[in-house]
Protein backbone atom coordinates (compact mmCIF):
# COMPACT_ATOMS: atom_id res chain seq x y z
CA UNK A 1 0.00 0.00 0.00
CA UNK A 2 1.63 3.31 -1.10
CA UNK A 3 1.89 5.84 1.51
CA UNK A 4 1.77 9.82 1.55
CA UNK A 5 2.84 12.27 4.20
CA UNK A 6 1.34 15.69 4.67
CA UNK A 7 2.67 18.23 7.42
CA UNK A 8 0.55 20.93 8.53
CA UNK A 9 1.76 24.19 8.83
CA UNK A 10 -0.02 26.74 9.45
CA UNK A 11 -2.09 28.80 11.65
CA UNK A 12 -1.72 31.30 13.92
CA UNK A 13 1.07 30.65 16.13
CA UNK A 14 -0.26 33.26 18.58
CA UNK A 15 1.39 32.07 21.70
CA UNK A 16 4.28 32.53 20.36
CA UNK A 17 4.12 36.31 18.99
CA UNK A 18 6.26 38.52 18.76
CA UNK A 19 8.86 35.35 17.28
CA UNK A 20 5.61 34.83 15.01
CA UNK A 21 5.01 38.29 13.66
CA UNK A 22 7.15 37.30 10.49
CA UNK A 23 8.28 33.62 10.33
CA UNK A 24 5.69 31.11 11.18
CA UNK A 25 6.07 29.00 14.09
CA UNK A 26 7.09 25.32 11.88
CA UNK A 27 9.81 28.22 10.89
CA UNK A 28 11.05 29.12 14.14
CA UNK A 29 14.74 28.03 14.94
CA UNK A 30 14.45 24.01 17.35
CA UNK A 31 18.09 24.58 18.22
CA UNK A 32 20.42 24.58 14.84
CA UNK A 33 17.59 24.15 11.89
CA UNK A 34 14.18 25.89 11.52
CA UNK A 35 11.38 23.69 13.42
CA UNK A 36 9.96 22.00 10.00
CA UNK A 37 12.93 19.64 9.60
CA UNK A 38 12.48 17.77 12.05
CA UNK A 39 8.52 16.10 11.04
CA UNK A 40 9.99 16.09 7.37
CA UNK A 41 12.76 13.53 8.64
CA UNK A 42 10.31 11.74 10.60
CA UNK A 43 8.63 11.17 7.45
CA UNK A 44 11.70 10.69 5.55
CA UNK A 45 12.79 8.41 8.13
CA UNK A 46 9.31 5.71 7.56
CA UNK A 47 10.00 5.80 3.94
CA UNK A 48 7.88 8.19 2.61
CA UNK A 49 8.79 10.26 -0.17
CA UNK A 50 5.71 12.02 -1.07
CA UNK A 51 5.22 14.80 0.84
CA UNK A 52 2.29 17.80 0.94
CA UNK A 53 3.09 20.77 2.91
CA UNK A 54 -0.02 23.03 3.79
CA UNK A 55 0.11 26.48 5.48
CA UNK A 56 -1.02 29.81 5.11
CA UNK A 57 -1.26 31.97 2.25
CA UNK A 58 1.76 34.31 3.74
CA UNK A 59 3.91 31.37 5.29
CA UNK A 60 3.75 28.71 1.90
CA UNK A 61 6.19 31.09 -0.26
CA UNK A 62 8.64 30.75 2.65
CA UNK A 63 8.76 26.60 2.97
CA UNK A 64 8.72 26.66 -0.79
CA UNK A 65 12.09 28.85 -0.36
CA UNK A 66 14.08 26.80 1.90
CA UNK A 67 12.49 23.30 1.13
CA UNK A 68 12.04 23.60 -2.38
CA UNK A 69 10.71 20.50 -4.35
CA UNK A 70 12.60 18.31 -2.49
CA UNK A 71 14.55 17.15 -5.53
CA UNK A 72 17.75 17.90 -3.53
CA UNK A 73 16.52 14.92 -1.04
CA UNK A 74 15.27 12.01 -3.73
CA UNK A 75 11.54 12.86 -2.43
CA UNK A 76 8.64 15.48 -3.80
CA UNK A 77 7.54 18.29 -2.04
CA UNK A 78 4.28 19.55 -3.04
CA UNK A 79 2.51 22.82 -1.08
CA UNK A 80 -1.44 23.64 -1.05
CA UNK A 81 -2.27 27.06 0.89
CA UNK A 82 -4.91 26.72 4.36
CA UNK A 83 -7.01 29.94 3.02
CA UNK A 84 -7.81 30.40 7.02
CA UNK A 85 -6.95 27.39 9.75
CA UNK A 86 -10.28 26.07 9.72
CA UNK A 87 -9.22 23.01 11.55
CA UNK A 88 -6.59 20.40 11.86
CA UNK A 89 -8.75 17.87 9.73
CA UNK A 90 -9.34 20.25 6.90
CA UNK A 91 -5.65 18.86 5.62
CA UNK A 92 -7.25 15.70 4.52
CA UNK A 93 -10.09 17.82 2.40
CA UNK A 94 -6.87 20.09 0.94
CA UNK A 95 -4.76 17.13 0.27
CA UNK A 96 -7.40 14.95 -1.13
CA UNK A 97 -6.03 15.59 -4.43
CA UNK A 98 -2.66 14.70 -3.46
CA UNK A 99 -3.39 11.81 -1.15
CA UNK A 100 -5.67 10.36 -4.18
CA UNK A 101 -5.44 6.57 -3.53
CA UNK A 102 -3.13 6.22 -0.71
CA UNK A 103 -3.01 5.32 2.84
CA UNK A 104 -1.86 8.95 4.33
CA UNK A 105 0.68 10.07 7.32
CA UNK A 106 -0.26 13.56 8.62
CA UNK A 107 2.26 15.15 11.05
CA UNK A 108 1.53 18.41 12.51
CA UNK A 109 4.48 20.64 12.04
CA UNK A 110 4.94 21.47 15.24
CA UNK A 111 5.13 17.72 16.91
CA UNK A 112 9.06 16.93 17.53
CA UNK A 113 9.51 12.93 17.84
CA UNK A 114 12.86 11.62 19.04
CA UNK A 115 13.62 7.55 19.04
CA UNK A 116 13.45 4.78 17.67
CA UNK A 117 10.68 5.08 15.03
CA UNK A 118 9.36 1.26 14.64
CA UNK A 119 6.29 2.35 16.49
CA UNK A 120 5.13 4.25 13.18
CA UNK A 121 6.72 1.93 10.62
CA UNK A 122 4.67 -0.71 12.37
CA UNK A 123 1.81 0.84 12.41
CA UNK A 124 2.03 2.34 8.64
CA UNK A 125 2.34 -1.83 7.87
CA UNK A 126 -0.27 -2.43 9.75
CA UNK A 127 -2.76 -0.13 9.45
CA UNK A 128 -6.55 -0.73 8.73
CA UNK A 129 -8.44 1.89 9.13
CA UNK A 130 -7.31 4.74 11.34
CA UNK A 131 -4.14 4.19 13.58
CA UNK A 132 -3.50 7.05 16.14
CA UNK A 133 -1.07 6.97 19.11
CA UNK A 134 -1.07 7.53 23.22
CA UNK A 135 1.60 9.23 25.14
CA UNK A 136 1.43 9.46 28.74
CA UNK A 137 1.85 13.05 29.89
CA UNK A 138 1.72 15.20 32.68
CA UNK A 139 -0.59 17.72 31.44
CA UNK A 140 -3.26 15.62 29.21
CA UNK A 141 -6.06 18.39 29.45
CA UNK A 142 -4.02 20.71 26.14
CA UNK A 143 -4.15 17.80 23.90
CA UNK A 144 -6.67 15.74 22.54
CA UNK A 145 -7.14 12.53 25.37
CA UNK A 146 -8.21 8.98 24.90
CA UNK A 147 -9.41 7.10 27.72
CA UNK A 148 -9.15 3.08 27.44
CA UNK A 149 -10.85 0.07 29.58
CA UNK A 150 -9.65 -2.63 31.27
CA UNK A 151 -8.04 -4.86 27.99
CA UNK A 152 -6.85 -1.05 26.67
CA UNK A 153 -9.97 -0.50 24.08
CA UNK A 154 -10.94 2.55 23.48
CA UNK A 155 -13.78 4.35 25.46
CA UNK A 156 -13.46 7.53 24.56
CA UNK A 157 -11.36 10.64 22.73
CA UNK A 158 -12.13 13.92 23.56
CA UNK A 159 -10.16 17.07 23.25
CA UNK A 160 -8.93 19.50 25.55
CA UNK A 161 -11.38 18.26 28.00
CA UNK A 162 -11.32 19.95 31.33
CA UNK A 163 -11.34 17.07 33.29
CA UNK A 164 -9.18 14.10 31.33
CA UNK A 165 -10.25 10.64 31.83
CA UNK A 166 -6.48 9.56 31.26
CA UNK A 167 -3.26 10.71 31.26
CA UNK A 168 -3.15 9.65 27.36
CA UNK A 169 -2.91 12.45 25.04
CA UNK A 170 -2.79 12.30 21.55
CA UNK A 171 -0.02 13.33 19.81
CA UNK A 172 -0.19 15.03 16.44
CA UNK A 173 0.82 11.97 14.27
CA UNK A 174 -1.84 10.20 12.32
CA UNK A 175 -2.22 7.06 10.30
CA UNK A 176 -5.27 7.18 8.17
CA UNK A 177 -6.82 4.95 5.25
CA UNK A 178 -8.41 6.58 1.93
CA UNK A 179 -11.41 6.83 3.85
CA UNK A 180 -10.27 9.82 5.68
CA UNK A 181 -10.58 12.03 2.34
CA UNK A 182 -14.71 11.55 2.85
CA UNK A 183 -14.67 11.37 6.75
CA UNK A 184 -13.41 14.83 6.39
CA UNK A 185 -15.60 16.48 4.15
CA UNK A 186 -18.48 15.15 5.57
CA UNK A 187 -17.56 17.03 8.91
CA UNK A 188 -19.25 19.52 10.79
CA UNK A 189 -17.51 22.29 12.10
CA UNK A 190 -17.18 22.53 16.45
CA UNK A 191 -18.44 25.16 18.10
CA UNK A 192 -15.20 26.26 17.85
CA UNK A 193 -15.87 26.55 14.15
CA UNK A 194 -12.80 23.69 13.10
CA UNK A 195 -13.08 21.01 11.87
CA UNK A 196 -11.41 18.66 14.79
CA UNK A 197 -9.07 16.08 13.91
CA UNK A 198 -10.96 14.41 17.20
CA UNK A 199 -13.71 13.80 15.11
CA UNK A 200 -12.14 12.26 12.42
CA UNK A 201 -10.98 10.02 15.24
CA UNK A 202 -14.91 9.19 16.68
CA UNK A 203 -15.31 8.17 13.31
CA UNK A 204 -12.82 5.91 12.82
CA UNK A 205 -13.80 4.56 16.32
CA UNK A 206 -17.47 4.51 16.03
CA UNK A 207 -16.72 2.11 12.74
CA UNK A 208 -14.16 -0.11 14.86
CA UNK A 209 -11.99 1.12 12.90
CA UNK A 210 -9.51 3.09 14.65
CA UNK A 211 -6.60 1.17 16.41
CA UNK A 212 -3.93 3.21 19.37
CA UNK A 213 -0.76 2.01 19.83
CA UNK A 214 0.83 3.72 23.02
CA UNK A 215 4.03 4.84 22.67
CA UNK A 216 6.32 4.30 25.45
CA UNK A 217 9.26 6.36 27.54
CA UNK A 218 11.77 5.32 24.74
CA UNK A 219 10.46 7.77 22.29
CA UNK A 220 10.02 11.39 22.82
CA UNK A 221 7.39 13.78 21.66
CA UNK A 222 8.22 17.20 22.70
CA UNK A 223 5.78 20.09 22.43
CA UNK A 224 6.66 23.31 21.00
CA UNK A 225 3.83 25.36 21.30
CA UNK A 226 4.93 28.16 24.32
CA UNK A 227 8.36 29.89 24.16
CA UNK A 228 8.90 27.53 27.23
CA UNK A 229 8.43 24.37 25.50
CA UNK A 230 10.09 25.55 22.39
CA UNK A 231 13.29 26.51 24.74
CA UNK A 232 13.13 23.18 26.23
CA UNK A 233 12.87 21.18 22.91
CA UNK A 234 16.02 23.12 21.62
CA UNK A 235 17.93 22.38 24.90
CA UNK A 236 16.73 18.42 24.11
CA UNK A 237 18.29 18.47 20.83
CA UNK A 238 21.57 20.22 21.68
CA UNK A 239 21.94 18.18 24.39
CA UNK A 240 21.80 15.21 22.32
CA UNK A 241 23.67 16.09 19.04
CA UNK A 242 26.22 17.18 21.48
CA UNK A 243 26.81 13.96 23.33
CA UNK A 244 26.53 12.00 20.35
CA UNK A 245 28.09 14.39 17.62
CA UNK A 246 25.37 13.59 15.78
CA UNK A 247 22.62 15.63 13.87
CA UNK A 248 19.13 14.89 14.66
CA UNK A 249 17.03 15.59 11.13
CA UNK A 250 19.66 16.71 8.77
CA UNK A 251 17.73 15.93 5.76
CA UNK A 252 20.83 15.14 3.85
CA UNK A 253 22.20 12.81 5.75
CA UNK A 254 18.40 10.89 6.15
CA UNK A 255 18.34 10.99 2.52
CA UNK A 256 21.44 9.18 2.00
CA UNK A 257 20.81 6.55 4.91
CA UNK A 258 17.12 5.69 3.03
CA UNK A 259 19.19 5.32 -0.25
CA UNK A 260 16.70 8.20 -1.64
CA UNK A 261 19.85 9.44 -2.78
CA UNK A 262 23.24 8.37 -4.28
CA UNK A 263 26.70 9.10 -2.20
CA UNK A 264 27.72 11.59 -5.37
CA UNK A 265 24.84 13.11 -4.90
CA UNK A 266 24.91 13.99 -1.03
CA UNK A 267 28.71 14.63 -1.88
CA UNK A 268 27.63 17.58 -4.61
CA UNK A 269 24.63 18.77 -2.80
CA UNK A 270 27.24 19.35 0.35
CA UNK A 271 29.42 21.12 -1.49
CA UNK A 272 27.17 23.67 -2.32
CA UNK A 273 26.15 24.32 1.34
CA UNK A 274 27.32 27.26 2.59
CA UNK A 275 30.21 27.26 4.91
CA UNK A 276 28.58 25.99 8.57
CA UNK A 277 28.95 23.47 11.44
CA UNK A 278 26.10 22.12 9.55
CA UNK A 279 28.10 21.46 6.06
CA UNK A 280 31.01 20.24 8.51
CA UNK A 281 29.31 17.93 10.02
CA UNK A 282 27.76 16.39 6.78
CA UNK A 283 31.86 16.50 4.94
CA UNK A 284 32.31 14.25 7.88
CA UNK A 285 29.79 11.71 6.89
CA UNK A 286 31.74 11.96 3.52
CA UNK A 287 34.93 11.06 5.37
CA UNK A 288 33.59 8.62 7.47
O1 LIG B 1 -0.07 18.39 19.37
C1 LIG B 1 -1.07 17.41 19.42
C2 LIG B 1 -2.45 18.03 19.50
O2 LIG B 1 -2.61 18.83 18.32
C3 LIG B 1 -3.55 16.97 19.57
O3 LIG B 1 -3.45 16.25 20.77
C4 LIG B 1 -4.93 17.61 19.47
O4 LIG B 1 -5.92 16.64 19.41
C5 LIG B 1 -5.00 18.48 18.23
O5 LIG B 1 -6.21 19.20 18.16
C6 LIG B 1 -3.86 19.49 18.23
O6 LIG B 1 -4.03 20.39 19.31
P1 LIG B 1 -3.34 21.85 19.27
O7 LIG B 1 -3.88 22.66 20.39
O8 LIG B 1 -1.87 21.71 19.20
O9 LIG B 1 -3.88 22.40 17.91
P2 LIG B 1 -3.52 23.73 17.20
O10 LIG B 1 -4.77 24.43 16.84
O11 LIG B 1 -2.48 24.49 17.97
O12 LIG B 1 -2.86 23.24 15.82
C7 LIG B 1 -1.77 22.34 15.77
C8 LIG B 1 -0.87 22.71 14.61
O13 LIG B 1 -1.55 22.64 13.38
C9 LIG B 1 -0.33 24.12 14.71
O14 LIG B 1 1.05 24.09 14.40
C10 LIG B 1 -1.04 24.90 13.68
C11 LIG B 1 -1.49 23.88 12.68
N1 LIG B 1 -2.82 24.18 12.15
C12 LIG B 1 -3.88 24.17 12.99
C13 LIG B 1 -5.14 24.43 12.52
C14 LIG B 1 -6.33 24.40 13.44
C15 LIG B 1 -2.97 24.46 10.82
O15 LIG B 1 -1.99 24.46 10.07
N2 LIG B 1 -4.23 24.72 10.34
C16 LIG B 1 -5.32 24.71 11.14
O16 LIG B 1 -6.43 24.95 10.62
Amino acid sequence: MNTKGIILAGGSGTRLYPMTAIFSKQLQVVYDKPMIYYPLALLMLTGIKEILIISTPKDTPNFETLLGDGSQWGITIEYKVQDQPKGIAEAFVYGAEFIGDSQVVLVLGDNLFYGKLDFLRNAIKNNKGGTIFGYRVNNPGEYGVVEFGKNYEVISIEEKPKTPKSNFAIPGLYVFDNKVIEISKNLKPSLRGELEITDVQKEYLANGLLNVELIGRGIAWLDTGTPETLMEASSFIHSIEKRQGTKIACLEEVALNQEFISKEKFIEIVSKLPNSSYKEYCQKIISD
